[in-house]
């Protein structure tokens, strides 16, 4: 018998890579869409099973090829950096929104129905410190990227009841591990203060660093993607991912140090116009439909992972 084919769009990122490893390790066989635009080549395995196609999922030709003979699509190709979609709104637009509704369009013509979709946490805006978010709290994006991802959510849900696409909708909290790559100012904020903690240059805090983001582990995350992609049956709810942890900033460098025995110089700044200050996910759905890791990877073994000591 064949092995299912998963396309994994945005494969050659950070997230998209781990979850191409876990297919591969599962017997799957597996076709990267990915521009290279943040991903890399390297990043992906020398894998018989592996394919490489380099294009954009906003132009039709690319998806239309990109989806013939598959069973399911994980969709993680976006521009992942909030600050870069309220500094190029039009230029993230195609690869948050047209290349979601792009990717649909092919899914349908070549009858591929299970779409795993990488939303984020930050469709949720702003809520009080402490305040974990469930997933039917209002909805208040507050930048083109936030925009994007909840009009991608919109626009799924159209196909699904429309023309019968099956999607697993995910809100992702804030994702951290290896491969994260942190060579730009729009990096994930883990990724940037460990490479700079490590290489003893100093570190920027926007902000006073008192605002907490719920951390999740690549691993994690990705475990959970997997049953999304095998399971007979959809959710069609929105989920969070995340593990009701709040950990500012502060103490993301405190947990640094210990981890490392030391910390450079640490610089506080003005916060990003747009920066959510509070995020915590409340993941009782999540535990409901998914097994997950138990206990989840807590931030001072996820670090001391990261950081290979
Ligand atoms: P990443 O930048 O490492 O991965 C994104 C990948 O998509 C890259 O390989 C990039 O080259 C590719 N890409 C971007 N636009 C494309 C396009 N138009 N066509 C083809 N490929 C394109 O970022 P990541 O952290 O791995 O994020 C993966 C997904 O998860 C994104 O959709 C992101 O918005 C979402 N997400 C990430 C986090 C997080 O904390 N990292 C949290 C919530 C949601
Ligand atoms: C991150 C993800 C986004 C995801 C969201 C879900 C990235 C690049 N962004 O956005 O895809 O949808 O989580 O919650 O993966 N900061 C500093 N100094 C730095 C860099 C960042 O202080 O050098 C601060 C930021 O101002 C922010 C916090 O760290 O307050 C987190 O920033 P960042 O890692 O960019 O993540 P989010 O904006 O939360």
């Amino acid at each position: 018998m064949t092995q299912p084919t998963v396309l994994v769009t945005g494969g050659a990122g950070f997230i998209g890579s781990h979850l191409v490893e876990a297919l591969l390790a599962d017997n799957f066989l597996v076709r990267v869409l990915d521009n290279l635009s943040t991903g890399k080549r390297e990043n992906l395995p020398h894998h018989p099973n592996v394919e490489l196609i380099v294009g954009d999922v906003a132009d039709p030709n690319v998806v239309q090829r990109a989806t013939q003979h598959c069973q399911a699509v994980a969709h993680l190709a976006a521009v992942a950096s909030v600050q870069a979609s309220v500094d190029d709104p039009i230029g993230t637009h195609q690869s948050n929104l047209v290349a979601t509704i792009q990717l649909c369009e092919a899914m349908r013509a070549a009858n591929v129905s299970r779409i795993v979709f990488a939303s984020s946490a930050a469709v949720y805006g702003n809520h009080g410190e402490g305040q974990a978010v469930d997933e039917d709290t209002p909805k208040a994006p507050l930048t083109p990227y936030a925009a994007d991802k909840l009009a991608s959510e919109y626009y799924l849900d159209f196909y699904r009841r429309q023309h019968g696409l099956d999607p697993v909708i995910f809100r992702f909290f804030n994702i951290y591990g290896p491969r994260q790559d942190p060579s730009s100012p729009y990096s994930g904020v883990i990724s940037i203060f460990t490479e700079r903690a490590q290489k003893g240059l100093p570190i920027t805090v926007f902000g006073d660093g008192h605002q907490t983001r719920d951390f999740v582990f690549v691993q994690d995350l990705v475990a959970v993607l997997m049953q999304a992609l095998k399971a007979p049956r959809a959710t069609h709810q929105p989920m969070n991912v995340g593990w009701n942890q709040a950990t500012s900033l502060n103490q993301l460098l405190q947990i640094i140090q210990r981890v490392l025995g030391h910390l450079p110089t640490v610089d506080y700044t003005t916060p990003r116009p747009g920066d959510i200050r509070h995020s915590r996910a409340n993941n009782e759905r999540l535990l409901t439909h998914y097994r997950l890791p138990t206990p989840a990877t807590d931030m001072h073994e996820g670090l001391r992972r990261l950081l290979g000591k």
